[in-house]
Formats: structure tokens, C-alpha cells, sequence
């Protein structure tokens, strides 16, 4: 992938300036990068906090695969992400479906996926947001790498190794599928057995880890036995809270 990278100082949001350049037509492998942000987003509407120092990144992407195959991209990109951090902080693992957590369970990247999908069921584009803890991390719930690590630590060096990574990984899945993502993504996932809870709306289901089925679903298992099949939701560790 060629990547063609903006940078800005500040944003109100990479994910919202990457999405007017998509409507726009822009082409696949178009970024937008910014150094601070005043109106940054995360999953269920949530607010990112972005002070300077951290990177916050916003990817164009066309894949040529059903919507139904999207959220397969987040696993993608949870291996960019996770192998990039690796080489400062080994003890780091993956939540189901794109947490990156240090190993206290303290957030390190958040990972945000937002398609446009056309009157035919066609997946016109994908506007792939990272946000990744470098220098700082903005509360209690969020880590950040350089509080981790002794080794010096470049935002932009970082940058370029994660779209190193995810240039390979997206080429493997497009070539070869979900199989070698599942098997990498489980390969840096909390354990099977893990106590999970996943709030589905407004029920919340309880069971434990039971890994991914072949095209990257959270598989839980009931108090029963009975294995549950979740294709999205909120995921957290613990049952008893
Ligand atoms: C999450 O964990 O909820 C996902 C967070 C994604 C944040 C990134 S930072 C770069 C891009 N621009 C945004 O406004 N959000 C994403």
C-alpha cells in the first residue's frame, strides 16, 4: 500500500476530515494524521481526548468485500497495532473486537471502524481510525506507551512502523482471509476462559472466553455450556460488577 499521509496540527477530528476526503473520492490508502485534536471520537459516541504527542491517524480503505467481512478489519488492525507496540512493551494484549490494553487491563489504542455503504449493500469505503496512548494517557482508564517503556520513543517512527504492519496484514487478508488474522489476533488475546460480560443494548450476557469463530466473532460460553456467538457489543472482564 502507498500510503499519502496529511498531517495538521489540529483537527477537529481525523476520522471526520478522512470521511468529507472519502465522499470526496479520494483514493485508497489516503490519511489523515493530526497532532492534536478538539473534537475527537471514539466508539458509542464517546469523546477521545487528544492532547499533543499521541497519534491520532485516519485511514481510507476500499476493500473489495462484503460489509458483512468489515469488522473482520478491526482484528486486522488490533495485529498492526499490537505487533508496532510489542517492540516497547511486550506485555500487551488485544480485547475483543479493538482494544489494545496494557497488561493491567489499562487502555493503550482504540480502534474505530466507520463505513459508507451504498443503496446495493456495496461497501463504497471504510474510514479506519487509530488512536494510540505515545506520551500521554488523557484518564485513569487510558496507559501510555512512553510510562512503559525505557526506549526511546518517535510518534512518527511509530506511525510509519504501524502502517508498515498494516499494509502486510491487509494484503494477507485480502489474499488469504480472515484464518491468518483469527490466528494472530488469538495469539495476543486475553485467554480462553477469560470472565467476560458483554452488554448487548441494554441486556448483558456473562460467560467465558471461548476464542473466535473462522470469520472473527466472539465466542462465549454460558454458565450452561451452551457457546453463544457474538458479532458485536461491549466487552469487559469480570462478571460480578
Ligand atoms: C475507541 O476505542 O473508542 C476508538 C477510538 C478512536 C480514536 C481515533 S483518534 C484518530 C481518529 N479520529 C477520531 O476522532 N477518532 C479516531
Amino acid at each position: 500500500m502507498i500510503w499519502d499521509i496529511q498531517t495538521h496540527d489540529t483537527l477537529a477530528s481525523t476520522q471526520a476530515r478522512l470521511k468529507e476526503l472519502a465522499f470526496g473520492g479520494s483514493r485508497e490508502g489516503t490519511g489523515v494524521q493530526a497532532y492534536t485534536q478538539t473534537g475527537g471520537y471514539g466508539r458509542q459516541g464517546r469523546a477521545w481526548v487528544s492532547p499533543p504527542g499521541n497519534l491520532y491517524l485516519s485511514l481510507l480503505l476500499r476493500p473489495d468485500c462484503k460489509p458483512h467481512d468489515i469488522p473482520q478489519m478491526a482484528l486486522v488492525t488490533g495485529v498492526a497495532v499490537i505487533e508496532s507496540i510489542r517492540a516497547y512493551v511486550p506485555s500487551v494484549f488485544l480485547k475483543w473486537p479493538n482494544d489494545v490494553l496494557a497488561s493491567d487491563g489499562r487502555k493503550l489504542a482504540g480502534i474505530l471502524l466507520e463505513t459508507d455503504i451504498d443503496a446495493a449493500g456495496r461497501l463504497n469505503w471504510l474510514a479506519l481510525g487509530v488512536g494510540v496512548n505515545i506520551a500521554s494517557a488523557p484518564d485513569q482508564i487510558g496507559a501510555a506507551l512512553a510510562d512503559l517503556t525505557e526506549k526511546h520513543l518517535s510518534l512518527n517512527d511509530f506511525r510509519d512502523e504501524f502502517l508498515k504492519r498494516l499494509s502486510l496484514w491487509y494484503r494477507r487478508w485480502q489474499t488469504e482471509g480472515a484464518a491468518p488474522v483469527r490466528a494472530a489476533w488469538l495469539y495476543s488475546a486475553h485467554p480462553q476462559g477469560t470472565p467476560l460480560k458483554i452488554k448487548l443494548g441494554e441486556s448483558r450476557l456473562d460467560g467465558y472466553f471461548e476464542g473466535l469463530d473462522e470469520t472473527g466473532n466472539l465466542l462465549l460460553r454460558l454458565e450452561s455450556g451452551e457457546i453463544r456467538m457474538i458479532a458485536s457489543g461491549e466487552v469487559h472482564f469480570g462478571m460480578n460488577e
